[in-house]
């Protein structure tokens, strides 16, 4: 009789989909973790004329089109100084692909994958779905990753950490001084670190740093996507770049799996790149806002919260109870045990709505937090 495999039946669909369940039509939903922006008119645009033209008709080279691949490049260097060879770069389904190749060309049955936890919900899964070992670590008291207890946790069997900055569940962005520790342990014990970069545009304070600018040796390999720094989650377009032997050893699996990413959203990617900064800069701003607002408003209430400075996430402190009470209040949260088992005691909350929306839900949430104390 045919079975299902082991490694299939160890992972579950993910506890976000269940609260999105739970919640009433008419709920406001901060559960969400795609931006509330259209793409850009020129990225749409690009598209439009490469499917009219015939151009998107065929596969492209598995690795992306070569003038993808040099837009990567070129906004690597315009936007934090990093060389990155477009010969090195994999255009994927997404930032989620993205990783799923790294994971898969790095890990043997059996070795370990260090990741955040509460974390983005993936490393878990990839990491079993390569036969690998979830290794999740925890998180300082204000949500950034200590390198010290990455480097507490590797062992003789540890393939890869995993780095995600700025990071979701939390919103937290790590010190430049911290990404040169990751680049450092990277190169002392000679483990891969794999660089979740998907929300590097949409930082408040301070800049985004990636451990591949430090790193001395290839130990790094990045994960980009045009999915949230230019609100195109639907149209799946992300990349992996790193050295050219790891960059061979994922373009195996891509091939095979994937052969290679959507060409139209090739396309629009390439004019998102390449195209004007303003829809960009606007939507960082609206967050940042956003966020203000919302962080005031969760004080106010009386929650514990650190302060995010990226990405478009906040992750209070809560009682018991309270996640629940809010659903049927009428205001769709994340479980912070959603992330892993060390979100136990927090909620996620996305700010990836309309103020108005936003300042209704924070009504709902100063009534909710007096009546689960
Ligand atoms: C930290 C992180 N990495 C990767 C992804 C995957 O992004 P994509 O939609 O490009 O597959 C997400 C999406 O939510 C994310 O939050």
């Amino acid at each position: 009789m045919t079975d299902f495999a082991t490694r299939v039946e160890g992972i579950s669909i993910s506890g976000i989909r269940e609260v999105f369940e739970a919640a009433g039509e008419d709920a406001i939903n901060l559960g969400l973790g795609q931006p509330d922006f259209p793409t850009p008119e020129h990225a749409r645009s690009a598209a439009v004329e490469a499917i009219q033209s015939g151009k998107a008709d065929a596969y492209t080279s598995n690795k992306g089109t070569e003038s993808l691949r040099e837009a990567i490049s070129h906004a690597y260097d315009r936007d934090h100084g990093i060389d990155v060879d477009p010969g090195n770069v994999i255009a994927t389904s997404g930032g989620s692909e993205a990783l799923h190749l790294a994971i898969e060309a790095h890990v043997d049955p059996g070795q370990e994958v260090i990741f955040p936890d509460p974390g983005f919900v993936s490393y878990d899964a990839l990491t079993r779905l390569a036969d690998g070992v979830p290794t999740p670590v925890p998180l300082r008291e204000d949500l950034t990753l200590d390198p010290a207890t990455v480097e507490d946790a590797i062992t003789e069997d540890t393939a890869a950490f995993v780095v995600n900055s700025p990071a979701n569940p939390t919103g937290a962005v790590q010190s430049e001084a911290d990404i040169r520790e990751f680049a450092r342990i990277a190169d002392e014990h000679d483990v891969l670190c794999i660089s979740d970069e998907v929300y590097e545009h949409i930082v408040f304070e301070g800049e985004h740093h990636s451990p591949i600018e430090y790193a001395e040796s290839d130990n790094v390999v990045v994960v980009g996507a045009c999915s949230k720094t230019y609100s195109m989650t639907g149209w799946r377009l992300g990349w992996v770049t790193g050295s050219n032997r790891r960059v061979e050893r994922m373009l195996r699996v891509h091939q095979y799996m994937q052969a290679c990413a959507s060409a139209p959203a090739q396309y629009a990617a390439e004019a998102a790149l390449t195209g004007p900064r303003e829809p960009v800069e606007e939507m960082v701003s609206a967050f940042e806002e956003r966020r203000d607002v919302v962080l005031d408003g969760l004080e106010d209430a009386g929650l514990e919260v650190p302060t995010p400075s990226g990405a478009f996430y906040v992750m209070p402190k809560v009682p018991e109870g309270w996640v629940d009470e809010l659903i049927d209040s009428g205001v769709v949260a994340v479980p912070g045990d959603a992330f892993g088992a060390n979100g136990a005691g927090y909620a996620r909350l996305s700010y990836a709505t309309g103020m108005d929306e936003l300042k209704e839900a924070l009504e709902i949430i100063d009534d909710v937090t007096a009546r689960v104390r």
